[in-house]
């Protein structure tokens, strides 16, 4: 493999809590080992127009704390062409970039891989997305930190809640996962938790919730994924349940894309620096085509073919807990 003096870096896909302090350790590990780092705007969108900016170990200070990525991100259809492709590569080869760590999602490593086996380019991946759904990670970068958003917004939503004996549903983020709603709701304390892994259907939510009221409990609170297949969205669940149980005063609250920002965990900008250096080093090492992942407190690294097809497997041991706690 011909010997790497520059290492480009970019985000991609939906932004993530993190993502700026995994470019900033790509950065400052480049420096270490005293090769050049360029930053790729807008992800394989300004890949395309060329659109680069040489960084080095002090243009990268002062942002482990922040939200974002101030590299920009954006998902672009003709990246999806070999004609883009090809433009890429033409200004990655203008600006002597010979190896690319992309920090983004599934979507954005099946660019990546393509991109390898079309020109033979050296890529390595670090997962950047909130929803934690790519296989080869306990963790993707920005998950911890959206828990710990959704948590300390359930609690606030929990005071109103108790405050007028109502019922909320609160829909959060997750794409198709269910793992920011299980695990913030039980972390939150819900009564009830619908995910699409697990479709509860209707029946049993009523009976979930008349079983809460018969309890003694005067308040309750449902997270939905937004990937949720009990076929009803937020709204519809609610005049659901106010029709059948008329005893429930309903309310709903979207979390939506506040779930994407703030500045990230320490668990999150731990996990950033870590990935940052495993995915510089394994280029240096000759490696490519893989995704840098967290196994059991190990960094370890997954052929990128097999972060993409894998599927993230939901926690069956936290569902029983979650059913447990809301005895
Ligand atoms: O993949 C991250 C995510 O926030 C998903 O949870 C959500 O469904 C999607 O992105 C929203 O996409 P956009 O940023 O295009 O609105």
């Amino acid at each position: 493999m011909k010997e790497i003096k520059k290492i480009g870096v970019m985000t991609s896909g939906g932004d993530s809590p993190g993502m700026n302090a995994a470019i900033r350790s790509v950065v400052r590990t480049c420096a270490f080992y005293k090769i050049e780092c360029a930053g790729i705007y807008r992800g394989y969108e300004g890949m395309i127009e060329g659109d680069f900016i040489d960084l080095n170990a002090r243009s990268v200070k002062g942002i482990i704390n922040k939200g974002g990525t101030f590299l920009k991100s954006a998902r672009s259809k003709a990246f999806r062409t070999k004609e883009g492709r090809q433009a890429a590569y033409n200004q990655l080869k203008k600006a002597n970039i010979d190896a690319l760590v992309v920090i983004g999602g599934d979507g954005s490593f099946t660019g990546g891989l393509v991109f390898n086996q079309e020109f033979n380019f050296p890529v390595m991946g670090i997962p950047g997305t909130i929803d934690n759904d790519i296989a080869g990670t306990s963790h993707t970068l920005g998950y911890d930190t959206t828990l710990n958003t959704v948590v300390d917004v359930i609690d606030k939503i929990r005071d109103t809640a108790s405050s007028h004996n109502r019922l909320f549903f609160v829909e959060v983020m997750g794409r198709d996962v269910g793992h920011i709603a299980l695990n913030a709701g039980v972390g939150a304390g819900a009564e009830e938790i619908l995910i699409p892994e697990e479709d509860l259907g209707l029946e049993r939510l009523l009976e979930s919730l008349r079983r809460s009221k018969e309890s003694g409990k005067s308040s309750s609170i449902v997270i939905v994924a937004e990937g949720d297949k009990t076929g009803k969205n937020v709204f519809e669940l609610k005049d659901y349940v106010e029709e059948h149980l008329p005893e429930y005063e309903v309310r709903v609250s979207v979390l939506g894309h506040m779930q994407r920002g703030g500045s990230p965990s320490c668990f999150d900008r731990v996990l950033a620096s870590r990935m940052g250096v495993k995915a510089v080093e394994s280029l240096l090492d000759g490696k490519s085509n893989l995704m840098v992942g967290l196994m059991n407190d190990k960094i370890t690294v997954t052929p990128l073919e097999r972060a993409i097809k894998g599927q993230s497997k939901i926690n069956k041991e936290l569902i029983r807990v979650s059913d447990i706690m809301s005895v």
